[in-house]
């Protein structure tokens, strides 16, 4: 396998200033909806990056469940570690890699809980079994073997048949405030195409970067 030869062109979609929304939101918005129309496979799946407490990075997929004026909402396991690197450092970030189209977006910004009674709205429309497994799963915790996972799963299943679940505290979202958003297309010869939106105390101002 020479991955040095796997070079793929870039058709020429551009990306042009007068063509921008002012607001990366309603931006971001736009292009969700192309990615959609294309049939891309979880164009939601977002790698959100965090940092702990001695500044060693991770990254990891998440389901963008919502997208709000002010932020980025998904739902994760409340003492999973990417929470707790939230809870010692809030910055984080965001990469939607949307390569049917050649595109990517970053976001950077501040994680925080949304509101208890939000997150029990939407556990409110999960799937049954999704919402077994979420109570039953320690999320980043160790466990000796599957048998274990299974078997918690069958007891509850068991258990809350024709029962509402009620949301565990350890279960809810949290939203992503932007402060910097980022917009790349890929173009030809690799002259690609990057708008940069920064929040400013003026609102959001974009810029050009380099490829
Ligand atoms: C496509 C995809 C979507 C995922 N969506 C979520 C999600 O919305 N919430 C979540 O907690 N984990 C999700 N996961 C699992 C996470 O990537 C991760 O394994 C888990 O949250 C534990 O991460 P942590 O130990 O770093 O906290 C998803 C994984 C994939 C591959």
């Amino acid at each position: 396998m020479d991955l040095r030869q796997v070079r793929k062109e870039y058709e020429n979609r551009g990306l042009y200033e007068d063509d921008l929304a002012s607001d990366p939101i309603d931006q971001f918005k736009i292009w969700y909806s192309e990615i959609e129309k294309v049939g891309y496979s979880e164009p939601n799946a977002m790698v959100l990056n965090t940092v702990d407490k001695n500044g060693s990075p991770s990254g990891r997929n998440v389901l963008l469940k919502e997208v709000r004026e002010d932020g980025f909402v998904f739902f994760t396991n409340y003492e999973s570690k990417k929470a707790t690197d939230i809870t010692t450092n809030e910055k984080v970030s965001l990469t939607f890699s949307w390569n049917e189209l050649r595109r990517q977006v970053l976001v950077q910004g501040m994680a925080e809980k949304i509101p208890e009674n939000e997150s029990d709205e939407y556990w409110a429309m999960r799937p049954y079994e999704s919402k077994i497994g979420s109570l039953v799963s320690n999320q980043s915790s160790m466990i000796s073997t599957r048998e274990e996972l299974d078997t918690a799963f069958e007891i509850q299943e068991l258990k809350w048949r024709g029962i509402e679940v009620p949301r565990p505290n350890h279960w809810g979202g949290y939203k992503v405030l932007p402060n910097l958003i980022e917009f790349w297309q890929g173009r030809q010869n690799r002259l690609h195409d990057r708008i940069s939106y920064e929040s400013t105390i003026e609102g959001w101002v974009f810029t050009r970067l380099s490829p």
